[in-house]
């Protein structure tokens, strides 16, 4: 998703200014380090790949809102900073913002506005005249901090504020520990917040202070931040002080304070139980307050967290970090991070410095999200036995890119997140869409968990048993999303009765069985469409006939908003919102687009988003039906036509890299036939918006969805979703195995011909960086222009790609076209 609540498109002419601001962090010393260790990996073998990783790609003005703090891969626990300003990821490098805070809970790559998580911050403080004058509220606590030190590399995040106290963090699944260096000489204080998290949504709590243990406990209800403002969530933590008796407290007690004047702080006490009933809308501000004996210098708290209770979090921080030290535990997490990070080894000698730090930062963050919160479960889903993740933030994002990827190397992790979207099926009557913050988020698209799920069954449909899902049920979860209208279509589901009576989702319709924001009508129509195919595909997998026949006719929908009339630039035919006697409600295709001229148009989930298509405009949302390409072709004219389109759409200025309609459309051009069209204007995507610094990626991470695109663009692979097809491109590695340890499979991709000087933007004549010929396991495939799943990676093996450059004789995929519904494609089960 994009930023929703900033107008999209003024997001975009934002961007555009600030990205001249000087830039400060992190620290230089991350980036000298990273080249040092990619340099010193030439010719070696054992590589520890998470020296590669850059944690602060996507941090800064360009609204990644990546979460560089201090995970395991899928933790529930993130420890980072939290900023003042525009910040859902918590931390960001803008100088300009001040520090409010560490704190253990936080989701990466949201484009929330409000931001998400932060609760339970803690802020060291130096209090030179005692107790009562310590800095506790946000707005007197609040501190710059010191120029180019922020610092951070997978399980370690570090930062220094301009009073020179220095802030470690490390963690586990669901704990951490803390670790502050004040200055010689300086006592220690320490601000604790029961209250506030980043979107402000405190619904009341209590605390509790026990000196002589040296533990603070605390916890209470908050509220989503991408979602009804009505519903809450609960989240304790368990703060112990005294790191195994080696630190020893002087001051504690308990303060509360506002923005009017209210500053209180109560030594000695150790209680606090908050109400959720405010008059007016400022929050509490309330929390505990304490000091150390003596004066260290450092001071370690040991923090655990829990959506189940304080006792929960305690033992949270017991088992899962114990007596270690920092070390140890920054160690373990980097070992974690390790095994992640080996499912996809390459040739770092050959490939060029830049590129190994892209591929190891994405895949980083491609095992960052969602946060696994099995065992943690609240609500509906209290006690349940199945895996839960948190943070599903959104579907709509995600099954593009990220699921296909995890699906490459990870058969065990997909499976676990499917079982929990099939248990949010089990427990609510549909699958989540948006989950985030443990509730229901808006749905964006419509239910694109099908096509996640749908994903995992084609490909591993002969390991779900042992993989722990029943296909019969993963089915019925498919088809309760394809049939049942639930009464919020806004949060869960879809619109289905309207949509299966018209054909479309229509604009300004009646619909008496259920409710939901009358906006988006082109989008959803293309979206739910697409996830018919995702229920089609599997009940081709399950022999269901009669489904079969329904929802490859549903997933045609698509064609019922193709409005043949609309003329844009000289353009004929676009996708239109239409009404529920059969005409079309005309909006401009260019609306919402980057070329929007109306800056101010609202082109997210806003009432007043009236364009008919969700985060994009309908030149873009024209071209997506990613299982029947081969249609759009045809009705916009044929294969020139189409490439005449596409370049003009690019040129332009159509085209908005920054956000999830936009992924599949560089690689149109092989549905026309034109294979080395796409893989220039790959280069030109690749080179254009994403890089190594925090700008390094052009739009919200969006849980990864950004990072698993740049991934598959590097190893020169697209993945048609709900399917085993992937589009062949030119890789921009030399040379890379992906394991698949479930499978007992490795499969090397070898690039023959790979010439450096291919690696930029665009490619100089005479470079070889055109696909001439595909061999897999020394047999040529029957298309240069893509292969499948159960040939090329399944059991492994060698693939080898050939490029020439002699781009002419390569634009033609040798072969058939990628598959498409309306010529026969999709046919077999592998
Ligand atoms: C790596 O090995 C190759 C071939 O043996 C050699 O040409 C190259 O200089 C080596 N590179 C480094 C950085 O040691
Ligand atoms: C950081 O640098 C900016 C200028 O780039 C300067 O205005 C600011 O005062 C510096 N902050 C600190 C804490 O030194
Ligand atoms: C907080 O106060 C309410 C109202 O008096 C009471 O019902 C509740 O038990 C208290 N909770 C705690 C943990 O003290
Ligand atoms: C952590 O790992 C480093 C590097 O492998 C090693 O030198 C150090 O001894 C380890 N520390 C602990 C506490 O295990
Ligand atoms: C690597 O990336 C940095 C930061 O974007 C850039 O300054 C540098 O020119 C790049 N190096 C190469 C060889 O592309
Ligand atoms: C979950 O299990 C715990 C421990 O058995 C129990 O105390 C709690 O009531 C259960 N919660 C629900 C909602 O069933
Ligand atoms: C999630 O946590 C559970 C419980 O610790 C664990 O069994 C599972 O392997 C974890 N899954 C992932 C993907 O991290
Ligand atoms: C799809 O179903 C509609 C009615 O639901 C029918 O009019 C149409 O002919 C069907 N299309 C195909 C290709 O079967
Ligand atoms: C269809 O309905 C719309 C909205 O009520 C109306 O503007 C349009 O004229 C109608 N078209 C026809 C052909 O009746
Ligand atoms: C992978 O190898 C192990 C050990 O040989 C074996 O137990 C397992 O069944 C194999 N997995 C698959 C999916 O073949």
């Amino acid at each position: 998703m994009a930023n929703f609540r900033h107008s999209f498109c003024c997001w975009l002419f934002i961007a555009s200014i600030f990205i001249f601001i000087v830039r400060a962090q992190p620290s230089p010393e991350v980036q000298k380090r990273i080249d040092k260790a990619i340099k010193d990996a030439a010719n070696k073998t054992n590589l520890d790949y998470t020296a590669f990783v850059n944690p602060f790609i996507g941090t800064g003005l360009t609204y990644g809102d990546v979460c560089p703090g201090a995970s395991v891969p899928f933790g529930m626990a993130k420890f980072s900073t939290d900023f003042t300003g525009y910040a859902p990821a918590g931390y960001i490098t803008d100088e300009t913002q001040k520090v409010r805070g560490l704190s253990p809970l936080h989701d990466s790559g949201t484009g929330s506005s409000l931001g998400t998580y932060g609760n339970f911050e803690i802020m060291p403080l130096l209090c030179p005249d005692g107790f009562e004058t310590c800095t506790t509220t946000l707005a007197a606590r609040e501190r710059y901090r010191m120029n180019d030190t922020d610092d951070a590399y997978p399980g370690y995040f570090s930062q220094t504020l301009d009073n020179e106290i220095k802030i470690e963090a490390t963690s586990t699944r669901r704990a951490g520990l803390e670790r502050f260096t004040f200055p010689k000489g300086d006592k220690p204080y320490f601000v604790l917040d029961l209250a506030n998290d980043l979107p402000a949504s405190f619904a009341g709590g209590t605390m509790d202070i026990e000196p002589e243990k040296g533990r603070i406990t605390l916890g209470g209800h908050w509220g989503s931040s991408f979602g009804p403002g009505q519903w809450h969530y609960q989240a304790f933590a368990c703060y112990d002080l005294l790191d195994g008796g080696k630190q020893k407290l002087d001051e504690y007690g308990i303060w509360t304070g506002d923005n009017y004047g209210l500053d209180a702080k109560g030594l000695g006490q150790t209680h606090l139980n908050l109400s959720i009933n405010l008059i007016g809308g400022t929050p509490y501000q309330s929390g505990a307050l304490f000091s150390y004996d003596g004066k260290p210098g450092v001071v370690n708290i040991r923090v655990g967290v829990s959506f189940v209770s304080v006792d929960q979090a305690c033992s949270n921080a017991e088992s899962e970090v114990g007596s270690s030290s920092f070390e140890d535990i920054v160690n373990k997490s980097k070992a974690l991070w390790q095994e992640k990070l080996s499912k996809i080894e390459i040739d770092v000698t050959n490939t060029p410095a830049n590129i190994t730090e892209m591929l190891y930062s994405s895949l980083y963050r491609s095992s960052l999200t969602p946060n696994n919160a099995t065992g943690e479960t609240q609500g509906v889903f209290a006690n349940t036995t199945s895996f839960y993740f948190d943070s599903l933030y959104c579907s709509w994002d995600t099954f593009r890119t990220f699921y296909p990827l995890m699906s490459l190397h990870s058969p065990v992790e997909f499976a676990q997140i499917v079982d929990s979207y099939i248990d949010g099926y089990r427990k609510k009557g549909w699958m989540p869409e948006c989950r985030a913050n443990n509730l229901p988020g808006w749905t964006q698209g419509g239910s694109s968990a099908d096509v996640i799920v749908s994903h995992f069954a084609v490909n591993y449909h002969n390991e779900a048993r042992a993989l722990g899902i029943d296909l019969d049920e993963l089915y019925a979860a498919l088809k309760a999303d394809g049939e049942n209208n639930p009464f919020e279509w806004n949060t869960e589901g879809r619109q289905v009765n309207v949509y299966q009576h018209y054909g479309y989702v229509p604009f300004a319709v009646l619909d008496p069985s259920s409710t939901g924001r009358q906006t988006r009508e082109g989008s959803r129509t293309l979206e739910y469409a697409f996830e018919d195919f995702a229920i089609r595909q599997v009940a081709q997998l399950l022999q269901k006939n009669d489904d079969i026949k329904t929802y490859t006719n549903r997933s045609l929908f698509y064609r019922n908003v193709w409005d043949p009339s609309v003329v844009s630039d000289g353009y004929k035919g676009f996708a239109q919102k239409r009404f529920m006697n059969g005409s079309f409600a005309h909006t401009d295709p260019i609306d919402c687009s980057p070329k929007d001229s109306d800056q101010s148009r609202e082109c997210s989930l806003q009432e007043d988003n009236q364009v008919g298509f969700y985060e994009s405009s309908s030149w873009e949302y024209s071209w997506f039906a990613p299982h029947d390409t081969a249609h759009l072709v045809e009705i916009m004219g044929g294969n020139d036509a189409f490439v005449a389109r596409l370049e003009h759409f690019f040129n332009a200025g159509y085209f908005q890299p920054g956000n999830e309609p936009s992924f599949q459309t560089p690689i149109g051009y092989h549905y026309a036939n034109h294979p080395a069209k796409s893989v220039d204007r790959i280069r030109d995507v690749v080179f254009t918006n994403f890089d190594i610094t925090p700008e390094g990626i052009p739009g919200n991470d969006d849980q990864a969805a950004m990072a698993s695109l740049l991934t598959f663009h590097l190893l020169g692979l697209y993945p048609v979703p709900s399917t085993t097809q992937f589009l062949v491109l030119s890789p921009i590695i030399p040379k890379y195995t992906i394991h698949n340890s479930y499978m007992n499979a490795s499969t090397t991709v070898t690039v023959k011909n790979y010439d450096v000087k291919s690696v930029q933007k665009s490619i100089p004549a005479g470079t070889p960086a055109y696909v001439e010929r595909v061999t897999i396991n020394g047999k040529p495939t029957a298309s240069r222009c893509h292969f499948d799943f159960y040939d090329a990676f399944r059991l492994g093996g060698e693939v080898v790609i050939e490029l020439t450059a002699d781009k002419d004789s390569a634009d033609d995929c040798a072969g058939s076209l990628p598959e498409s519904i309306s010529t026969g494609g999709f046919s077999i089960v592998r």
